[in-house]
């Protein structure tokens, strides 16, 4: 039985003992500081808080978790070991999947081991075969009227038409877009702030916060599938789960179109992943196509190799590889069924309620790059906000979007000095935070010292805000450092900067208890900046590394040290 912790009671964990030969297993994610996914969390806060006795339950964990990240699976490693204090039998060894490197690869890496130690432990017969067997039926509807069909809904029918509060991932609010507009001078590359109407929903939002969006496929993307493999996209069906006990009856909101479910509710443009190319050998006539996607599918160092080489690094998706293996021809509802649902994007808002109760502003860069095989790729989200120009249009231009609470607060007091650190898009958060502590100078209270360390391309290309920061700099709410990392021959970034300023970051944070927040790229800029902060408690602070780590840490802990950070 497959189960979301949201929708069970998970203190009938308690009862599994009951079932004889049962066994649990836990597939958890780890998401920003170290936190549980929503529909995890009154899970885990029932495991850190209660001392129920689980003596008796059988279990595995496996975590799903990303190395750019300090906080690397700590819910499943958390979940592991808190299992075993109450009192359950970890059956395996936790699993921990890396989405940096291949995490299907390390699943099935640890499925293959599992699987003997399961029947081990059971004491059974492990069965040499993996069978596939399709999870959902296909029905065709060619008579359904037509308000019974869905038509990119998340969840019930019509929401989006008849729009009713409470809004939230499962009813996100159509929100019409006021302001779109470029923030690069100059240059190649594109960087959009969006303003959302948010006014009449019922929405409240905090600076800091995160906004949500449900974006689309790419219309010739979709029509491309179509095409390929020779479906009438308009074509009406329903995929019904087989397993009737399952929570989960449909793979996406049916009864719905093959263009619904391509534009609305599925991912076509990740690099699929290895067990998808599996599914695909049986539709492949051409014995060579069939062998190159055995091999990709397959766990030997060269599958592997091959998988590596022609799908990740030369990017292709599942267009992509139906246009160059022409004889694999797929039945679209078995597609429909392997691919993985279309993910909302999340963007951290780069407004203050304080200044904007209405409205919500977002600071988008375009992805846009051309790949190995010299296709342009076009991120789905970001390349359909380009599309949604207000000021072009008579009716307004909406989007469904919600507010998802963040973690990433200013300090209580606006007294207490902040440090933001915030390169590229990372400034976004910062902006917010600027205007709310403008807004309280403006309200006649004292405000700490507002400390921003920014950076860029080129000054004349993507400084982007750069006159409303200057204004706040005039008005004394602001102290700013830039670093433009292309403006000369070497490169210059906000952690050069940190370096020259090492006595106004102790300052801030040792001297007078401030915050210091950074915001944008998890990969490298995150841990650099980790690193100097490191580097400033100790020679600024006169501790030694353990001493500064413990610090530190301390300061997370504190949440005087926050990171709003993505990869
Ligand atoms: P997608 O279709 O999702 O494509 C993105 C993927 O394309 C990347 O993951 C990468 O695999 C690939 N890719 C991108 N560029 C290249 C390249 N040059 N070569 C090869 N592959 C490439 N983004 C912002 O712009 N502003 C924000 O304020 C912001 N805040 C965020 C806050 C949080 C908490 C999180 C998790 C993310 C945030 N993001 C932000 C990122 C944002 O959510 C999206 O991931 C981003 O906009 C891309 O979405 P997309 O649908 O346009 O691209
Ligand atoms: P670059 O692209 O010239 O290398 C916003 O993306 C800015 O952050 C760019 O100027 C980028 O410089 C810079 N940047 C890249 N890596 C960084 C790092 N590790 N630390 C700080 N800034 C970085």
């Amino acid at each position: 039985m497959v189960a979301d912790p949201e929708e069970c009671d998970m203190e009938e964990l308690t009862n599994l003992k009951d079932i004889p030969n049962s066994l649990a297993v836990f597939c958890l994610a780890t998401y920003g500081e170290g936190d549980p996914t929503d529909n995890a969390m009154e899970f885990y806060e029932w495991l850190q808080n209660g001392d129920t006795d689980l003596t008796g339950l059988n279990y595995a964990v496996f975590g799903l978790g990303n190395k750019t990240y300090e906080h690397y699976n700590e819910v499943a490693k958390y979940v592991d070991k808190r299992l075993d204090e109450l009192g359950a039998t970890r059956v395996y060894e936790l699993g921990l999947g890396d989405d940096d490197a291949n995490i299907e690869d390390d699943f099935i890496t640890w499925k293959d081991k599992f699987w003997p130690a399961v029947c081990e432990f059971f004491d059974i017969e492990a069965t040499g075969e993996d069978v596939s067997v399709r999870q959902y039926r296909l029905t065709e509807h060619p008579d359904v009227p037509n308000d019974r069909i869905y038509s990119g809904e998340v969840a019930r029918l019509h929401s989006l038409r008849n729009q009713r509060a409470p809004f939230d991932a499962k009813n996100p609010f159509l929100a019409a877009i006021k302001v779109n507009r470029e923030l690069h001078k100059s240059g190649d590359r594109s960087c959009m702030h969006i303003e959302f109407d948010i006014e009449g929903s019922r929405m409240r939002y905090e600076t800091g916060d995160h906004l949500a969006i449900y974006p689309i496929n790419n219309e010739e993307l979709v029509n491309k599938l179509g095409e390929l493999l020779n479906v009438d996209l308009d074509t009406i069906i329903t995929l019904t789960n087989t397993d009737e006990e399952s929570n989960k009856k449909h793979p996406f909101p049916c009864p719905c179109s093959y263009r619904t479910a391509l534009t609305h509710y599925l991912d076509i443009t990740s690099n699929p992943r290895t067990h998808i190319l599996k599914e695909l050998i049986e539709y492949t006539k051409d014995p060579q196509e069939q062998e190159k996607l055995r091999s990709m599918a397959s766990t030997t160092p060269e599958g592997k190799q091959l998988y590596n080489q022609w799908i990740i690094q030369d990017n292709r998706n599942i267009v992509h590889i139906l246009e160059d293996l022409r004889s694999c021809k797929p039945a679209l509802d078995h597609l429909c069924e392997l691919l993985p649902r279309l993910q909302a994007r999340y963007y951290s808002i780069s407004s203050s309620p304080k200044v904007y109760p209405t409205t919500v502003h977002i600071t988008a860069v375009l992805v846009l790059y051309e790949t190995p095989t010299s296709r342009i790729n076009k991120g789905v989200a970001t390349s359909w906000l380009a599309t949604k120009q207000p000021s072009k249009s008579e009716i307004p231009i909406t989007t469904p979007i919600y507010i998802r609470r963040s973690q990433f607060r200013l300090p209580t007091r606006p007294q207490t000095p902040i440090i933001m650190i915030g390169p590229g898009t990372g400034l976004a958060p910062f902006r917010g935070f600027i205007q709310e502590r403008d807004q309280f100078k403006e309200e006649g209270k004292r405000i700490g010292d507002t400390v921003l360390f920014f950076g860029c391309r080129k000054k004349a290309e993507d400084f982007i805000y750069e006159e409303e920061l200057n204004e706040y700099v005039k008005k004394g709410v602001l102290t700013m450092h830039v670093a433009f990392s292309r403006d000369q021959a070497h490169k210059v970034y906000v952690t050069h900067l940190l370096e020259d300023n090492m006595d106004e970051i102790w300052r801030v944070i040792g001297e007078n208890n401030g915050h210091l927040y950074v915001c944008g790229d998890a990969r490298n800029m995150a841990r650099d900046v980790h690193n100097i902060v490191l580097k400033v408690v100790q020679q600024k602070g006169g501790m030694t590394e353990s001493q500064a780590l413990a610090y530190v840490k301390k300061m997370e802990a504190q949440k005087r040290y926050s990171a709003d950070v993505w990869s």
